[in-house]
């Protein structure tokens, strides 16, 4: 496939930066979609140019159930895998965990589904892009059956590039407890998996303190909501959970102004954040610009930035050599531009 991609330079270009909170089902360009659609015989549903042009969380699911249920084949899902890792490589995004959400992908067995992207990214990696790791997700919707389901398959086998269990969708929906899951996610952990669920997006306080009592999970994405509850902005601190923050997204879809967004309140009270794309093509933003975005609302400088990158890699799920080695390119990528900025002449890093 030819793929456009929205390459931006910038003042974090060079960074190499990690994402911990992408869904590969937001990882489409409209190009993509348009070959996809017309692979499968399938008429867009409304002109490619407004198919971005979803007004809340359920019609973007929606829009990601139809796309994704154009894929017929693995080496469709491959490909797929693969030019995502290409894409987030333009950005010198250099290890990313992708979400993929077997639910939205009807037309593949989750099991060569799972397979056919770590196929596609392993290619990428070997062609040396991006690192990219994968972590199944529930749907909120399911039930404990099929939650058990998808965790005993990743038991039983699992391609080395899986990390991770993640749940994520509307939180807002009825019965979108957390009480069914509590066995599925046990069972992932004591099955050596990282877990991690959408909480405080879709739903309050509320659902992050479940996801942390009932899910026992180690990271939550978006967790923006917390701000809400003081005391749980103290425990997320205290216990240093790691908040995956997506700027674009929760402005598109929760917060419709960028300067409501609660970020800075979640720095300044010490709550361990990563900054993140979530859906990068829907949203049209890149890890480069979401970093810009969360530089100027909370008026960060590269210190900042360099921490934030360092609590992503620390937060990771991969090994620990991995994670160290993650460290190692942030700290010399900070070592030039330190060195750049005292001596300008010696050196161009930016
Ligand atoms: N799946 C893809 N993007 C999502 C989001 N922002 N919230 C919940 N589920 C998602
Ligand atoms: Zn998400």
């Amino acid at each position: 496939m030819n793929v456009q991609l929205p390459v931006q330079a910038g003042p974090w270009h060079n960074l190499p930066k990690i994402e911990l909170h992408v869904h590969l089902e937001g990882g489409f360009s409209l190009e993509q979609v348009a070959h996809l659609a017309k692979a499968a015989g399938e008429p867009l549903p409304k002109p490619l140019d407004e198919l971005y042009d979803f007004t809340d969380l359920d019609s973007f699911l929606s829009l990601l159930d139809w796309w994704c249920g154009l894929v017929r084949n693995p080496e469709q899902a491959s490909g797929l895998a693969y030019d995502f890792a290409k894409f987030l490589s333009t950005d010198n995004v250099v290890y990313a965990e992708v979400i993929v959400n077997p639910t939205h992908w009807r037309g593949l067995k989750r099991p060569d589904l799972l397979q056919a992207v770590s196929d596609g990214f392993d290619q990428a990696q070997a062609d040396g892009f991006c690192d990219c790791r994968i972590s199944p997700s529930l749907l909120r919707q399911q039930s404990a059956e099929e939650a058990m389901e998808l965790v005993e398959e990743l038991d039983h086998g699992r391609p080395k590039r899986v990390v991770a269990l993640s749940i994520d969708g509307n939180q807002a929906v009825p019965s979108a407890g957390n009480a069914r899951f509590i066995t599925a996610f046990k069972a992932a952990r004591e099955s050596g998996l990282g877990t991690t669920a959408h909480a405080g997006e879709s739903s309050g306080p509320e659902g992050v303190r479940s996801a942390l009592d009932e899910l026992g999970v180690q990271r939550i994405d978006h967790g923006v909501r917390a701000v809400e509850d003081p005391a749980l902005l103290r425990r997320l601190a205290e216990e240093q959970i790691t908040l995956n923050v997506c700027l674009s997204s929760n402005t598109a879809l929760l917060y419709h102004d960028i300067n409501r967004h609660p970020l800075p309140r979640l720095l300044e009270a010490s709550v361990p954040v990563t900054i993140n794309t979530d859906d990068p093509m829907l949203l049209a933003t890149t890890m480069s610009r979401e970093i810009e975005l969360a530089t100027s609302l909370c008026r960060l400088g590269i210190n900042e930035v360099v921490a934030i990158m360092h609590q992503a890699a620390t937060a990771a799920f991969c090994e620990p050599r991995r994670s160290n080695e993650l460290h190692s390119l942030i700290d010399q990528w900070a070592t030039n531009i330190k060195r750049h900025h005292e001596h300008p002449s010696k050196d161009s890093t930016s």
